[in-house]
């Protein structure tokens, strides 16, 4: 079977901190309990008129550029999301319009809360695997400010706004994807929804986050025949510093393999994971042949998980 990976990855953060101190000015917090039981110093905050389908446009065209193709060359476009623009046309169709990719490549949106990444690169990894198409943009991007109740601080110190993209296309016979994993358990529904504001039992969603992501990671990691110390380098969503540090200890991984980034972005949802990504490939925490699993979770509950060999 075509090998199929990552050949591109592009950001957008907007411009504007909203840090713990402002946040202590509208509600009953303080910076000291942000930091210490989320890890969350500060988060971008989207402009009025800075919609979930531009910040999706400005990573996509990043992980275009960075792909080194051009956006005719784009054969299907997926965007995760939970807060697109409009209940319809999809976010993925105006990025196709403004992104100069061509009429009649298709395009939808997936809906798998912060998970939804996961699920697009697994959705888009069938289709290049089967020849059908050679480049599929996939693009996380949320836009929580716009759905958070910001007296609610139980939920509005977590969130920040961002997009982050990627391009899947063939790689050579030993790199790219390895294995994946992807669930769902809808008996858990009721502990993070949406309607239309954001509610939350922080709690139940912890717990859960702590036993998923290295029961994911571990799974990915054993369906390719690797154990957890040929891990390279770890990308977990951003939700929780606290969640992270628990992964990292169940999995036993040195503090410099595991990615951090929700200290600045705060929880981006799916744009988490190809944010961190990008993060740390430009650090240069990511190389040629490097074990990486990006792995995720979300309201749904959702989760996911891939294994890659890095490079292309
Ligand atoms: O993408 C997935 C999205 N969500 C998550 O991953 C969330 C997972 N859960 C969490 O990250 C944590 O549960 C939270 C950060 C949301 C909460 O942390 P916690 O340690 O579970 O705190 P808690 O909800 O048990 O609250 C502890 C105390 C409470 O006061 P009392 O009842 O002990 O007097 C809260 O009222 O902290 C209080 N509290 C706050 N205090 C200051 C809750 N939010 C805040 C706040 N500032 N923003």
């Amino acid at each position: 079977m075509q090998s199929v990976g990552i050949v591109g990855v592009g950001t957008y953060l907007p411009e504007r901190i909203v840090t713990n101190y402002d946040l202590s000015e509208i509600i009953e917090t303080s910076d000291v309990w942000i930091r210490s039981r989320t890890g969350i110093r500060e988060r971008r905050i989207a402009e009025k008129d800075m919609l979930t389908a531009n910040m999706a446009v400005e990573a996509g065209k990043r992980a275009i550029d960075n792909a080194g193709i051009s956006p005719q060359d784009i054969g299907m476009i997926i965007v995760a999301t939970v807060t697109p623009d409009y209940a319809f046309p999809s976010v993925s169709c105006l990025v196709q319009e403004r992104l100069g990719v061509l009429s009649g490549t298709p395009a939808f949106d997936i809906s798998a809360a912060c998970t939804g990444f996961i699920y697009g690169i697994v959705t888009a990894m069938q289709y290049v695997q089967a020849g059908l198409y050679k480049y599929i943009l996939i693009v996380g991007a949320d836009k929580f400010s716009s759905i958070i109740d910001w007296n609610d601080r139980n939920t509005s110190v977590l969130f920040g706004d961002g997009a982050g993209a990627v391009v899947i296309g063939r790689v050579q016979k030993n790199r790219g994807i390895l294995s994946f994993d992807l669930g769902a358990d809808g008996t858990g529904s009721k502990h993070l929804l949406a309607n239309p504001m954001v509610s939350m039992n922080g709690r139940e969603v912890f717990k859960f986050a702590v036993r998923q992501i290295p029961l994911s990671t571990e799974l990915v990691l054993k369906k390719c025949g690797l154990k957890k110390g040929d891990l390279d380098f770890l990308i977990p969503h951003q939700a929780n510093i606290r969640i992270i540090e628990g992964a990292r200890d169940r999995l036993g991984l040195h503090k410099d393999k595991i990615s951090v980034t929700l200290d600045r972005f705060g929880n981006t949802s799916a744009a988490s994971i190809p944010i961190s990504l990008a993060f740390e490939i430009e650090q240069g925490n990511i190389k040629d042949n490097d074990i990486v699993v990006l792995v995720g979770f979300g309201a749904g509950l959702t989760w996911g998980a891939v294994c890659l060999r890095w490079g292309t």
